[in-house]
């Protein structure tokens, strides 16, 4: 596992969206992108099901499971208490890891890099006709960057400002394999899924249809 996750550098065409979040594509190998798929088809299983999360009594397009920690609108729980009451899978030590080498790929500091220890991991599946809408991740009490990978499906991810969901904000494709960072200044910027591009995952990728997103976070809480 260590071997599977050792950084390549250097790493390809990063770019800064704004000051605070970073998009490195093609950052994670088609073998990892394969492995974490596998992984994602285990966590699926349970004990908590993927399930689509209800905000004010309406289903979320976006099909979430979660590590570590339960996210449900608006806060985190150790148990699921919105789906079956069952305790999360545990965080897994390989993506506290991969979450610090995201964070040197993106060009934080070493004291940044480590005290980094996320937490909870949200794991989203998008169908052709998920979207996300325009929210800041605010449901944390650490302000510790977002490490968010992709594998599969295209999608049109709008990254704006921290002041509301209008403009400024950017536009970018997150494809199979990217990085995205938010961190700093960015921490708070509303964010979303506009788009899911169909029939755009590589071969090879471990998935031939759908995207996942795994964001990982440090919530700051205890117990
Ligand atoms: C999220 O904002 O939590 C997920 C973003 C993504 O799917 O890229
Ligand atoms: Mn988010």
């Amino acid at each position: 596992m260590t071997a599977l996750f050792t950084p390549q550098l250097p790493e390809r065409d990063a770019q800064e969206i704004t000051p605070g979040a970073t998009h490195v594509p093609n950052w994670l190998t088609q073998e990892q992108q394969k492995w974490i798929v596998g992984q994602f088809r285990e966590w699926v299983q349970g004990p908590v099901p993927i399930r689509a999360a209800k905000i004010r009594g309406h289903e979320m397009s976006v099909r979430t499971v979660c590590l570590g920690w339960h996210w449900q609108p608006y806060r985190y729980t150790r148990t699921a208490t919105d789906v079956n009451g069952a305790r999360v899978l545990p965080f897994p030590d390989w993506m506290i890891r991969l979450g610090r080498h995201a964070l040197q790929a993106t060009g934080h500091d070493t004291a940044t890099i480590g005290s980094y220890t996320p937490d909870t991991a949200l794991v989203n599946f998008y169908d052709a006709n998920a979207r996300l809408g325009l929210h800041q991740d605010k449901d944390e009490e650490s302000r510790a960057p977002v490490v968010s990978l992709s594998v599969g499906d295209t999608c049109t991810f709008r990254f704006g400002n921290t002041e509301s969901r209008k403009k400024p904000y950017t536009d970018l494709l997150l494809a199979s394999g990217d990085l995205f960072v938010f961190g700093g200044p960015a921490r708070l910027a509303y964010h979303g899924v506009t788009k899911m591009h169909q029939d755009t995952a590589p071969e090879g990728c471990g998935i031939s249809r759908g995207r996942i997103n795994i964001t990982m976070r440090m919530t700051g809480l205890d117990g």
